[in-house]
């Protein structure tokens, strides 16, 4: 009679704790079976009540029984806590055999690294930095350089214009006027100034924001010689000891005698190639000597001082440096195209 029970208990308690999903329910499992007032203990107390001879086989069969519930109750235990270390991993899901995050490193945008190239270059000859403001008046970026209204070389650059008389400024030229103002009479004036400059342009070679460097010197005794030294200097300085420049006479109203300046070819040293067109030339800047009648708007006497003036677009300079053949390139934000930089 006690022996059914036991057996019966036993198989009870293994599907029990084959059922417990967690290490509570798996505890009282335990307490109902082998606790003070478990069915186990009780049999086990009551061992008396059995004839003797049965006794010690009773006796033997309930401590198996109540060692066979322990062990089954420790591998439950120890599968239910694995299930709950996975769980818990798979819920925080970390896995630290993956690569760890690289944080990405800027750098200098092409444009600025030319900007401080170029200034680098000019500065190294004694050159200032000088600035003026993008939104400029018709009076600073025209009038003053001999642009009056009407004039039809403002033709040639097709301007943002806020009001009549302010407008975004289509060039750095004015720094020139700005610049002569402030430091007149003093001589000498020996300065760049690097800035972004707007046009109603828009297409491979043309953007409607670009930059500009501008540069201007003005003594006692300043010649075109000098005007051509410096950019000679400059050119072999930023695109190699080997580079040849030529001045082709031009047109500015703000320059008498203005030239347009050309490189030999970076591509093919003068061959001729696709870049240079054949020519063996490339135009990098317009420059000439101040005309009398700019350097009395900044409040010089052209009888006393004379002075050169040029002024260069920095993305076609980039352009040729370094090779880029779609202006666009430098405002699309690809980072592409910016890390080969
Ligand atoms: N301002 C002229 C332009 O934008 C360039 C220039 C500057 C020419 C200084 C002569 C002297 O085209």
């Amino acid at each position: 009679m006690m022996k059914d029970e036991l057996l019966n208990a036993l198989e009870c308690a293994k599907a029990q704790i084959r059922a417990s999903r967690s290490s509570a329910e798996l505890k009282e499992v335990r307490v109902k079976f082998l606790g003070k007032k478990g069915v186990i203990t009780q049999a086990l107390r009551s061992l008396g009540q059995v004839p003797p001879d049965e006794r010690p086989a009773m006796g033997r069969l309930a401590n198996d029984i109540r060692e066979s519930i322990e062990s089954l109750v420790e591998s439950r235990e120890n599968e239910i806590k694995k299930a709950e270390t996975e769980a818990r991993l798979k819920r925080e899901a970390v896995d630290i055999t993956l690569p760890g995050a690289v944080p990405e490193v800027g750098r200098k945008h092409l444009i600025t690294r030319t900007f401080e190239e170029i200034e680098r270059v000019f500065s190294n000859m004694g050159y200032q930095l000088a600035e003026g403001p993008e939104i400029e008046t018709d009076w600073y970026n025209f009038v003053a350089l001999n642009m009056p209204k009407d004039h039809p070389a403002r033709d040639m650059q097709a301007s943002f214009y806020v009001t009549e008389d302010i407008l975004l400024r289509t060039h750095t030229s004015p720094v020139q006027i700005r610049t002569m103002q402030r430091m007149a009479p003093n001589l000498p004036i020996r300065i760049i100034a690097p800035g972004r400059v707007y046009r109603r342009d828009d297409d491979a070679t043309h953007s409607p924001m670009f930059h500009q460097v501008e540069g201007l010197v003005v003594d006692r005794g300043i010649t075109f010689g000098d005007l051509k030294g410096a950019l000679l200097a400059f050119a072999r300085e930023f695109f190699g000891e080997e580079t040849e420049i030529r001045l082709r006479p031009s047109y500015f109203p703000f320059t008498e005698p203005s030239a347009e300046v050309d490189i030999s070819c970076t591509m093919c040293r003068g061959c001729g190639c696709r870049v240079c067109k054949g020519t063996g030339w490339l135009e990098i800047l317009g420059s000439g000597m101040v005309h009398p009648e700019v350097l009395r708007h900044g409040g010089y006497d052209p009888e006393e001082v004379s002075g050169f003036a040029f002024g260069m677009g920095v993305e076609r300079i980039a352009m040729l440096k370094y090779g880029v053949d779609d202006l666009r390139l430098f405002f699309q934000n690809d980072k592409r195209f910016l890390e080969q930089f």
